[in-house]
């Protein structure tokens, strides 16, 4: 593929529409919601004002703040024909599941049919609350436990980790989930959100939109490639010693595949999201009393750089950080969902407000033009 052939398949660097949401430059590794660094945001802020900066464009007032608290707990408890359809599906992926259960909530959504803008931003908060809960009931009945209902008192990461795990979650995991939430809540036209905006741009249903971009979630060069991390470093094994991390790596690139959790189409320098998740990698290692998972993720990461010049991305850390908190691999695809689901909406309710159907152009490069018909027998 020619170097042109190959950036126009990808859309590198095609700038497809105008946003007020998100703000990226990656020569210098910046990430911004509505102006605000992501840095102070991971320092600051809570998912559920990183909801409201998303949807608003701005910071909510104390009393916004309670009433968005107010509705996501409301939004919590799951229909039970949808806890009933839960069961009833196979053990499978969890992206698959979200997928399915997702679409299935359209069925019981009061706002189902009404498309007012205020019933599309209703729908968004609904499904930010419904999906935590679909997706930490999952993981629970996935181990053999049976549903926790929410618990209105706790913010939604500490509600999902109690959800999850069936315990009132420490201060610390709670934190931890806090900011993985809010790292991953948005990220421009990453391709699930582009998804969810072509989707949504055709007047379809907004929980349309986000099956989009669950589906388009799920693809391991998007966030399938957090679980693809976390499979890698268990393969290469908890007490591996470096000269075998060292040679399954080089192993890898000199067959040359692709190494999970690096690699980004717009960063050309640490991806700021990485910085936090490798902080909190390391420190619930330490809390846990388990450093290996972490240090050998810091050895990989130092030797992909080395070698290919490649950096950690967002998956990279997220990877050992929710191993080490207990989570099951099959939800770390499942937990980005969790988080962007604010993004995909905040963009579905944008491209609403000024909407024009996407309808790109190919380049035809098939058979000439035109070809002569020839009947079936004489083929
Ligand atoms: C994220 C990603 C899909 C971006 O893709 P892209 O912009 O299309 O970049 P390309 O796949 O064309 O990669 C460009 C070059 O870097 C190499 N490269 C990119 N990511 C790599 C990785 N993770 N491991 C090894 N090599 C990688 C490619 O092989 C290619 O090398 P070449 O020019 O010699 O062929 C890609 O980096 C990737 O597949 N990463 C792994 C999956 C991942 O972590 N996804 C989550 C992203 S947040």
């Amino acid at each position: 593929m020619s170097a042109d052939v190959k950036a126009r398949a990808g859309l590198e660097d095609i700038v497809a529409t105008s946003s007020r949401i998100c703000f990226l430059d990656g020569d210098r590794g910046v990430l911004a919601y509505c102006g605000y660094d992501i840095h102070d945001l991971a320092r600051h802020a809570t998912f559920e004002e990183t909801c409201f900066l998303l949807w608003h464009g701005r910071l909510p007032s104390r009393a916004e703040l309670g009433d968005l608290h107010s509705q996501l707990a409301a939004a919590r408890p799951l229909p039970e024909a949808i806890l009933r359809l839960m069961k009833m599906l196979p053990p499978s992926d969890g992206m698959d599941a979200l997928r399915t259960l997702t679409s299935a909530l359209a069925h019981y959504d009061a706002d189902a049919s009404a498309d007012t803008p205020a019933a599309a931003y209703r729908k968004a908060v609904r499904l930010t609350g419904q999906i935590a809960s679909l997706v930490a009931t999952w993981g629970r009945m996935q181990q053999g436990g049976s549903p926790i209902a929410p618990d209105p008192v706790l913010g939604h990461a500490a509600n999902f980790l109690y959800m999850l795990f069936g315990t009132r979650p420490h201060a610390t995991a709670t934190r931890a989930m806090d900011i993985a939430l809010t790292l991953h809540a948005d990220h421009e036209l990453n391709a699930s959100t582009f998804a969810a905006r072509v989707a949504a741009a055709t007047l379809t249903d907004i929980h349309s939109a986000v099956v989009a971009g669950i589906g388009t979630l799920k693809g391991p060069l998007h966030g399938g490639a957090n679980a693809e991390v976390m499979k890698m470093l268990i393969e290469i094994g908890e007490d591996a010693p470096a000269d075998r991390i060292d040679a399954f790596i080089k192993g890898k690139l000199a067959r040359k595949e692709k190494i999970s959790g690096f690699g980004h189409r717009v960063y050309h320098t640490e991806d700021p999201r990485a910085t936090h998740l490798r902080q909190m990698s390391k420190q619930l290692g330490q809390q846990a009393g388990n450093l290996r998972w972490f240090q050998m993720s810091e050895r990989i990461e130092a030797l992909v750089r080395a070698e290919k010049g490649l950096y950690a991305n967002v998956d990279f850390y997220s990877a050992s950080m929710y191993y080490t908190m207990g989570i099951a691999i099959d939800l770390y695809t499942p937990i980005f969902a969790v988080s962007r689901i604010s993004g995909w909406t905040a963009h579905v309710l944008e491209q609403l407000a000024n909407n024009r159907l996407i309808r790109p152009r190919a380049d035809y490069t098939g058979p000439a033009y035109p070809q002569t018909w020839l009947p079936v027998e004489q083929r």
